[in-house]
């Protein structure tokens, strides 16, 4: 199983923080966010780590986590994104690297509590297909939201202002090597990006998409709110685990 750290974009949210800076360099608590979703992955079991940066200061994460040692990783891969053409744009870079393997994507302002392992265990027990991880939140209008039919994903709207569910996806994505000649069919959508919620539709309308629900805490770090409350579980979570 090969894992993608997607840290492309140019963090327009977070301005004035980002004009000089990535957003994934950005602190969360004690280490830059960048740390979180490498070590998610790591946790996870997987060894095969290709990181998607892009913008300015791309060659800092380089100087920052050089080959991974502090994650007991022998070796990171690296590509750069050029512009803000999605998600989905970011993902398709890492075809080469994915190489027809099963992957896992995270994305890189992604920090969540729980260990995923157990859900890549599923997933790579799943013979193709896709799998997403969701989380009831109580701002779904924020994110991708998913319409549940019980056990089943029927479908996911991108930040609908009249969510169906306030089951939010999550930026860890898990799919089959199918994905890359799905993203080469994708259009741009209004905010002109290639979405990584229209390559998961896709995977819904053939039925071969399943989900879980995240255990423990997850948040996004891409608006000063989100960004802060990253700060606040990070901080909770260390003092937690030092006690
Ligand atoms: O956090 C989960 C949400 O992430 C999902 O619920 C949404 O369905 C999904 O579209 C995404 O929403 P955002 O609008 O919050 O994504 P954002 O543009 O903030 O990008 C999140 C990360 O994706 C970012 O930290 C780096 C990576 N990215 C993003 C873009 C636009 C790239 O690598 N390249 C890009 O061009």
């Amino acid at each position: 199983m090969k894992g993608v750290v997607l840290a492309g974009g140019l963090g327009t949210r977070l301005h004035p923080l980002t004009k000089v800076t990535n957003k994934h360099l950005l602190p969360v608590y004690d280490r830059p966010m960048i740390y979180y979703p490498i070590q998610t992955l790591v946790d996870a079991g997987i060894r095969e780590i290709l990181i998607v940066t892009g913008g300015n200061n791309a060659g800092e994460f380089l100087r920052l986590l050089g080959n991974g040692k502090q994650f007991g990783l022998k070796h990171i891969n690296y590509t750069y994104q050029e512009g803000e053409g999605g998600i989905a744009e970011a993902l398709g870079l890492a075809e080469h690297f994915v190489d027809g393997e099963p992957v896992v994507v995270i994305l890189g302002d992604n920090i969540i509590e729980s260990n995923i392992r157990q859900a890549v265990v599923h997933f790579s027990n799943q013979e193709h297909g896709a799998k997403i991880l969701l989380k009831q939140v109580a701002d779904p209008q924020r994110f991708g939201v998913a319409e549940l039919d019980n056990d089943r994903i029927v479908g996911i709207e991108e930040k609908p202002a009249a969510p169906k569910s306030d089951y939010a996806v999550t930026g860890i994505y898990m799919y089959d090597a199918d994905v890359f000649s799905i993203i080469k069919t994708l259009v741009p959508s209004q905010r002109g990006e290639l979405e990584i919620t229209d390559v998961n539709n896709d995977y819904i309308h053939r039925s071969l998409m399943t989900y879980e629900i995240l255990d423990g805490w997850w948040t996004d770090a891409g608006t000063f709110e989100s960004l802060y409350r990253a700060n606040c579980l990070a901080a909770s979570q260390a003092g937690t685990s030092r006690s």
